[in-house]
């Protein structure tokens, strides 16, 4: 039986040569300019090479006070697209394919900027800043830099784009109740709380071809009473998954609050908001093995399955098992060769 991890995987334009995907992992490498450094240019091409469907560049900030630090890559300014652009050209050279994460970090952002904002002011905790609440005319700002942002990763040549509306930062503070206590039309309701992401999709759709696939990253348990659980998130995606094509799920972020983490800790969310929701999924949290992959997969859990952490120890999983290709009729990097197992 060939393994479904090495089956291919056509949504929109994307056509993954396996159900692979590096979700976005922040480097903390770039500096103020936001620009693409030759880190990035090492360390993305290298999982393209060992194998991985598809690369998930790291959240990259619309605005400059929308970065999580002063390290993050961004594309909030035209300046910045030049070396995005080489960074996915590197990356197609390697035969991946490539989608960016959008971000703003919200009341999480630790960069030099005077000002940090989120839907309501409550502090994240003791070490960051109280934000600003933004006032409904400083919204249309918002929605306008993650459509900006967009035009610009077209302009880069991105496959895909990623909306950040996970971990606590600033769609996901938008969406939960914990961190949105706003008595206007973008609190209270479920309706009102994804009023903002439902408009910052629909303008990312107003710059992205509609043959280009665009993924949403939400946070389907905010581990805290009162917060998003997995009926609410089940109701958010149905009120937007119209502008999105995949669905990529993760939990928490939102509260300092530990989650609790073990092998598959989020797969569930994945899978319950696939058959909801019907809407295509990528699962993630703690996959490290290939037989966890194939239970996910064979299983219908969901479509397809990110490796974080585990794709930073080991950029060759992909192609690579155990030390030795596991299947000698699967693609592997003509100059390795005979490294092959
Ligand atoms: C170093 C590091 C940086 C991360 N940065 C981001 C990020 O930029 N955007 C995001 O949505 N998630 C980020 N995450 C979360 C990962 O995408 C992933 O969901 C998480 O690590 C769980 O998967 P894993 O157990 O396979 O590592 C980061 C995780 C790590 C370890």
């Amino acid at each position: 039986m060939p393994l479904l991890t090495y089956s291919p995987y056509s949504l929109k334009n994307l056509n993954l040569k396996n159900r692979i995907v590096m979700p976005p992992m922040c480097m903390f490498s770039s500096d103020e300019s936001g620009w693409v450094q030759d880190f990035h240019r090492l360390h993305y091409p290298t999982r393209a090479l060992g194998g991985v469907g598809l690369i998930i560049v790291e959240a990259t900030a619309v605005t400059a006070n929308g970065r999580i630090s002063s390290q993050d890559l961004g594309l909030w300014e035209d300046s910045q697209i030049a070396g995005m652009k080489g960074l996915v050209d590197l990356i197609h050279q390697f035969g991946s394919q490539t989608a960016i994460q959008l971000a703003h970090a919200g009341r999480k952002c630790t960069s030099s900027d005077p000002v940090i904002v989120a839907p309501s002011a409550i502090v994240f905790s003791n070490e960051y800043r109280m934000p600003h609440a933004l006032t409904p005319d400083e919204l249309p700002g918002i929605v306008q830099a993650f459509r900006e942002a967009a035009r610009r990763a077209l302009a880069a040549g991105f496959d895909a784009v990623e909306i950040h509306a996970a971990h606590g930062y600033l769609l996901h503070e938008f969406l939960s109740p914990l961190t949105n206590h706003r008595t206007d039309a973008y609190g209270g309701s479920t309706e009102n709380r994804t009023r903002l992401l439902r408009e910052v999709l629909a303008a990312v759709h107003e710059v992205w071809p509609s043959d280009r696939a665009v993924l949403l990253r939400i946070s389907a348990a905010d581990h805290a009473p009162g917060g998003i659980d997995l009926d609410e998130a089940c109701r958010i995606v149905d009120a937007v998954k119209d502008l999105a094509d995949l669905v990529h799920v993760s939990t928490g972020g939102l509260l300092e609050t530990p989650i609790k983490i073990y092998p598959g800790y989020q797969v569930s969310y994945a899978d319950a908001i696939r058959k909801h929701c019907q809407i295509p999924t990528i699962a993630v949290g703690l996959v490290t093995r290939l037989e966890q992959v194939e239970e996910i997969l064979g299983n219908d859990r969901s479509d397809l399955v990110a490796l974080g952490r585990e794709l930073l120890r080991n950029p060759y999983w992909v192609i690579n098992q155990d030390g030795r290709t596991r299947q000698s009729e699967l693609p592997y990097p003509t100059p390795y060769e005979r490294g092959r197992g």
